[in-house]
């Protein structure tokens, strides 16, 4: 079976264009099969990243794990000057990320292929994610607690997950190293703060 996580070359292409925005901004995204939610923007990216944008409007250096098509980078970085570098397992996640990345002469940063942060050299302000889920709770807790090796000292993780897909239990897993406070929640989505 086909996951969205896997690299199927043999799959069709198919492309989409998907359209978000926000405040005075309109943003295209690509996308295609083979990728998370290629038929329209998740309703837990959208939570986090518009959450995100109303804690934090100052340009950072941000990574975003499990990029996709590019969506909550490609945004955070044109809305706030922000640095960000987007990553995911998936091949043709990141093609059409460098796709989308084109469009947008502000976005400042690189995307490229990379299995949780095992190419990731450098170290950011702010790590954001909406991990995985059926990769497992090993991988998902590999993406989550490995974040605070690559944030700087006073870096901050932010995430999504649903309240049935065991947010209770990674909060509480993260409250033995961290802070951790859930800043927003809607229709069972938990976007959670976890400072380093
Ligand atoms: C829930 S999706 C989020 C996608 C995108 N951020 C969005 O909001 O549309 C999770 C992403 O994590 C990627 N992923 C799965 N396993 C990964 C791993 N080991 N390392 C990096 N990314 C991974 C998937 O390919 C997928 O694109």
């Amino acid at each position: 079976m086909s996951h969205y996580f896997t690299n199927d070359n043999n799959l069709v292409s198919e492309t989409r264009k998907l359209i978000y925005k926000y405040s005075s901004f309109s943003f295209e995204f690509l996308s295609d099969n083979g990728v998370f939610s290629k038929k329209h923007i998740d309703f837990g990216s959208k939570l986090l990243l518009e959450t995100y944008l109303n804690n934090e409007n100052r340009p950072l250096k941000v990574l975003d794990v499990g990029c996709g098509y590019g969506f909550i980078g490609i945004v955070i970085s044109v809305i706030t000057n922000s640095y960000v570098d987007m990553i995911d397992i998936n091949k043709r996640a990141i093609h059409l990320t460098k796709r989308n990345i084109k469009k947008y002469k502000s976005f400042n940063g690189n995307a490229y292929v990379s299995d949780a942060y095992s190419e990731i050299k450098n170290k950011y302000n702010v790590i954001i994610t909406n991990p995985p889920i059926r990769v497992g709770k090993i991988k998902l807790l590999e993406i989550l607690e490995g974040a605070f090796d690559h944030l700087e000292k006073d870096g901050v993780l932010y995430f999504v997950i649903r309240k049935d897909q065991g947010a209770l239990s990674i909060k509480k897993i993260l409250e033995e190293k961290h802070k951790v406070e859930i800043i927003n929640k809607d229709k069972g989505y938990f976007i959670i703060k976890v400072n380093n």
